[in-house]
């Protein structure tokens, strides 16, 4: 009798084919739209897989056609200008990204003919791709059977088998690799891999209960079977991040904006920001800083505050907004901060790019005086 049920039980849980099936069904009645779908070179599909690890796909959608329209192939990246790029990609953050692509065109202009080449394995040795980039490019351009590993199919992984490990660590990825590839079909793998990332971000929900009534998997899920879904994945409680004191100055003189380029290693490194200094500084102290940068006869107005957080930190920022009707740049002949200059509206606007970090400032530049 026992043995009966087991067997019956086998007889009627799906095979890896047919659990593919399920959900590859499921994705093409259900996939989002999204414009690197449409037209899946590998060009498209790199530019959206790096820019998909910064910000959500909805935010995405604008930044990819922009980047497009300006830099339509590898060939015209490659040749572009550091400046224009990092333009393209001011306010999704982590620039690194937008050089490794750069980079990284110039590798595949060289060694490559201008064509992506077409394997994990070389995908690899370019700038700024990891295994998950790899996988991706390679199954969704390629065909390669490969799972790409992100926080979806990590969740998904974590639901469907009970995994009660952390989330974070190198074994979990290990472990989801390992279980997709049990179940991977031989063809449609970069289907398979978009499908997961769909069920994660749509029905598998990260925040909030997920919607097992829409999933095509729910009843082989253990989280669901148990009714746990909301155990999984298991995920360690992150370290607190520092707090830093910032004051940030927006100066304007002869209807320009004081900018200042950031130093080419670090956080933000290269980039341009607005002159800023550690500490909370009183109407005193912002006397005193501007007149240190050379400009005198200044008039201040408060501005709000304003906070940015990165993954390790949190910038907690003051600001002055300061009038200036003298500017000395130099002091005895030497210049007094070699990377401050002034930037009129339309360098602001078109030329410059300011990461996010100073939004909250960006958005206080009074046009009207520029
Ligand atoms: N997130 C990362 N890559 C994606 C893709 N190709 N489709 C949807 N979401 C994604």
């Amino acid at each position: 009798m026992e043995k009966g049920l087991k067997e019956a039980a086998k007889e009627s849980a799906p095979t890896a084919v047919s659990q593919a099936r399920r959900l590859l069904e499921w994705y093409d009645g259900n996939r989002r739209i999204l414009p690197w779908r449409e037209d899946p070179s590998p060009y498209h599909v790199w530019l959206s897989e790096i820019m998909l690890q910064q910000t959500r796909v909805e935010a995405v959608r604008d930044y990819y056609t922009r980047f497009l329209a300006a830099l339509p192939t590898i060939e015209s990246l490659a040749k572009a200008d550091e400046d224009v790029y990092l333009k393209l990609w001011e306010g999704l953050g982590y620039y690194s990204r937008v050089r490794n692509l750069h980079k990284a065109a110039c590798q595949i202009m060289a060694e490559h003919g201008g064509h992506m080449p077409g394997t994990y394995d070389q995908l690899l040795k370019l700038a700024g791709i990891g295994p998950y980039t790899a996988s991706a490019i390679a199954s969704i351009c390629f065909d390669a059977r490969i799972p790409a590993v992100d926080g979806n199919l990590l969740r998904v992984f974590a639901r469907m088998t009970g995994y009660d490990g952390s989330i974070k660590a190198d074994a979990a990825r290990t472990a989801a690799r390992d279980y997709y590839l049990t179940i991977f079909p031989e063809h449609r793998c970069g289907d398979m891999n978009q499908a997961l990332m769909d069920l994660g971000a749509c029905v598998c929900l990260p925040k909030g209960a997920p919607l097992c009534q829409e999933c095509p998997w729910a009843e082989l899920c253990r989280a669901h079977r148990e009714g746990r879904e909301q155990d999984f994945p298991v995920v360690p409680a992150r370290k607190a991040r520092t707090v830093e004191d910032k004051t940030v100055f927006l100066i304007y003189y002869e209807q320009k904006l004081a900018l200042r380029k950031r130093p080419e290693h670090g956080l933000l490194a290269g980039l341009y920001e607005f002159p800023n200094a550690p500490g909370t500084l009183d109407r005193e102290e912002a006397i005193r800083f501007a007149r240190d940068l050379g400009f005198g006869a200044v008039r201040l107005q408060k501005l709000p505050a304003s906070k940015h957080i990165f993954s390790h930190r949190e910038w907690h920022m003051t600001g002055w907004q300061i009038l200036a009707d003298e500017w000395e740049p130099f002091a005895e002949g030497k210049p007094r901060d070699h990377e401050l200059f002034l930037a009129s509206a339309r360098q602001l606007e078109e030329v410059y790019s300011i990461p996010s970090a100073f939004a909250g400032y960006q958005k206080e530049v009074r046009k009207d005086y520029l």
